[in-house]
């Protein structure tokens, strides 16, 4: 087992092992005196991990009561986290007790949130299932839900207890999931680390398997660094939104449907590439093709850039957003929106 120690305001172990999940019960004994659990999942990873969890839960004495809403970031949003909140109450669970986030990246973050909230903060576990939720948004504590106005705009920073990252459960991901994903971990690249970014380079969705366990510590470590400096994304740490800008706007223009958030990270950063550092666009291409990801959209700008003004990285008519001129290094550029539209609609 490898161990990533996040030295965060409440700091916590990230557990990357493959196997996990069945001991999943032994090593949430080790971060909560209750002996209760609220899982927190959706339908489709309820029917793949659920009853591992339970049994291992069960295993360690733990009384556990299981909430799965219909997958997909649809479900994030306020109404589910009500019937989250709903569900909490009925099984009795009290600031003492853990909620554990069974799911990837939808569902660590409306768990994540729920417990933010319930009871003014409970404590909660993340066991990320995708490959975005263990290399992301599993780490990190940023929590929130989706209202109309925009993605992730009503939420937290709420660091979980404990991270359990078990590589085999990646094997049942789709491809388009693990393609998802893979827009983030090249992104890890592409900001901080080179080195892994030739590695990327000399893999494709078919054999990246070989290269799994490497990709998920790398990553993990690379978000450690980040958010150890920057826990509450006042600086630094917006260098992971690189591509995000862009890559939401695509994301609503898609009305958060068809169209995965790896997708519109991939078109993002080659949006911003092909403007600001044209001669990395072609490498950048390259890559993301080798993971199935698409590197153009068919929304026009004009259309996207509304949503760009809406973007929470927007403060009082400015706009943060990340260039990489060298693969392994990015750096944060903030501009009027005025002056970001009139570049991006060039
Ligand atoms: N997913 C970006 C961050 O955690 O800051």
């Amino acid at each position: 087992m490898k161990k990533i120690s996040i030295k965060t305001s409440s700091p916590y172990e990230v557990l990357i092992e493959r196997g996990s999940i069945e001991k999943c019960g032994e090593y949430v004994s080790s971060v909560t005196k209750s002996r209760k659990a609220a899982i927190i999942t959706d339908d489709i990873v309820e029917r793949l991990y659920a009853d591992t969890v339970v049994k291992s839960l069960e295993g360690n004495g733990f009384e556990c009561s299981v909430f799965a809403f219909p997958n997909g970031e649809q479900s994030k949003n306020l109404s589910v986290l009500g019937q989250i909140f709903h569900f909490l109450c009925e099984n009795n669970i009290t600031r003492s007790d853990i909620l554990i986030a069974l799911g990837g990246g939808v569902v660590g973050d409306i768990t994540g949130f729920a417990a933010a909230c319930f009871l003014r903060g409970v404590d909660f576990v993340q066991i990320p299932t995708t490959l975005l939720a263990q290399v992301d948004s599993s780490v990190g504590g940023k929590t929130a839900v989706d209202i109309p106005d925009g993605k992730n705009l009503v939420g937290a920073f709420k660091q979980p207890a404990l991270v359990i990252c078990d590589s085999d459960t990646l094997k049942t991901l789709t491809p388009d999931i693990l393609s998802c994903g893979m827009a983030e971990v090249i992104k890890y690249g592409m900001i901080r680390d080179r080195k892994l970014f030739e590695m990327l380079e000399r893999h494709n969705l078919g054999n990246v398997d070989e290269i799994m366990d490497e990709i998920v510590y790398t990553c993990i470590d690379i978000k450690r660094d980040v958010v150890e400096n920057d826990e509450f994304d006042k600086g630094e740490r917006m260098i992971l939104n690189f591509g995000h800008t862009l890559g939401h706007a695509i994301e609503g223009w898609h009305n958060y449907t068809d169209y995965t958030h790896g997708m519109g990270v991939a078109v993002g950063m080659c949006l911003i590439t092909d403007k600001f550092a044209p001669n990395l666009s072609e490498r950048l291409k390259k890559c993301l093709i080798a993971y199935e990801l698409p590197t153009d959209t068919e929304a026009p700008m004009r259309e996207l850039l509304p949503y760009c003004s809406k973007d929470k990285k927007r403060e009082s008519g400015n706009i943060s957003y990340i260039v990489c001129g060298t693969v392994g290094k990015a750096e944060i550029r903030k501009t009027s929106v005025s002056e970001f539209e009139r570049i991006m609609g060039e």
